[in-house]
């Protein structure tokens, strides 16, 4: 469902500082698999994760999801496959702090030119299955991590993605929360979502409902 083939970054500031992130990765993720990416900070897990949603575009190579070559879109089309394909966990949420709860998790929407009843009641669905609808209407810059987080989540699956990506989700988590995070996964696993998160999290590690753990070092997979 999602193949990476051939795969190089290398961002390039200016001419005395170039970064391999990636380094000719190969590999394949099949419908419905939870995956994780492990390695030490530098090693390039969030460039391919950004790679995979089309928010960044390899050097060299190619990212094929459902066999339509993303890595090719331009801009308006790297949205759309965005919006109709990805939820995106961010490790900082990228939330608008100023808005509400409700107004955060509508942004995906707001292309798609739904009905404000659909919109609504998308919105309305996402907030009680992630428990955060007792606090739609508070501004997410007074709501606690775990909460905010929650908004994420429920941010990243109002379009109902195929695909979930996640970076670092528990890194600003107490345990408490970050097993509750892996209880949505699970869940969200049992839905047939094909889900990547990016981690060094040791509670990831060993979970029996994880399909492959993926380690990275410099640009590489480690096989
Ligand atoms: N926009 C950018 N411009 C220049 N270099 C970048 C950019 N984004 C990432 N890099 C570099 O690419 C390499 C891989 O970064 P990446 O963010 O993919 O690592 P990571 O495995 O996600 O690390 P972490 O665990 O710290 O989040 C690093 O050396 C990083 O400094
Ligand atoms: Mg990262």
């Amino acid at each position: 469902m999602i193949e990476l083939k051939n795969i190089s970054k290398i961002y390039e500031s200016n001419e005395n500082n170039r970064v391999t992130a990636l380094k000719d990765v190969s590999i394949n993720f099949k419908e419905g698999e939870l995956i994780l990416l492990k390695g030490p900070s530098g090693s390039g897990k969030s460039t391919m994760l950004s790679l995979i949603a089309a928010l960044s575009k390899p050097t060299s190579g190619e990212v094929i999801v459902d066999t339509k070559r993303i890595s090719k879109l331009a801009d308006t089309f790297a949205a759309t496959y965005r919006r109709n394909n990805i939820g995106f966990i961010f490790q900082k949420y990228n939330l608008i702090p100023n808005l509400s709860v409700e107004d955060n998790i509508l942004l995906p929407l707001i292309p798609l030119n739904l009905s404000e009843d659909e919109a609504q009641k998308h919105v309305k669905s996402v907030m009680e299955k992630f428990h955060i609808a007792h606090k739609k209407e508070i501004a997410v810059k007074s709501l606690s991590g775990g909460e905010q987080q929650r908004v994420a989540i429920a941010r990243a699956n109002v379009n109902k993605p195929k695909i979930i990506l996640a970076d670092e989700p528990t890194a600003n988590l107490d345990k408490e929360l970050s097993l509750k995070f892996i209880e949505i996964l699970r869940e969200l696993k049992s839905q047939n979502k094909t889900i990547i998160v990016a981690t060094h999290d040791p509670l990831f590690f060993g979970l029996d409902f994880v399909d492959r753990e993926i380690e990275m070092l410099n640009g590489e997979l480690l096989v």
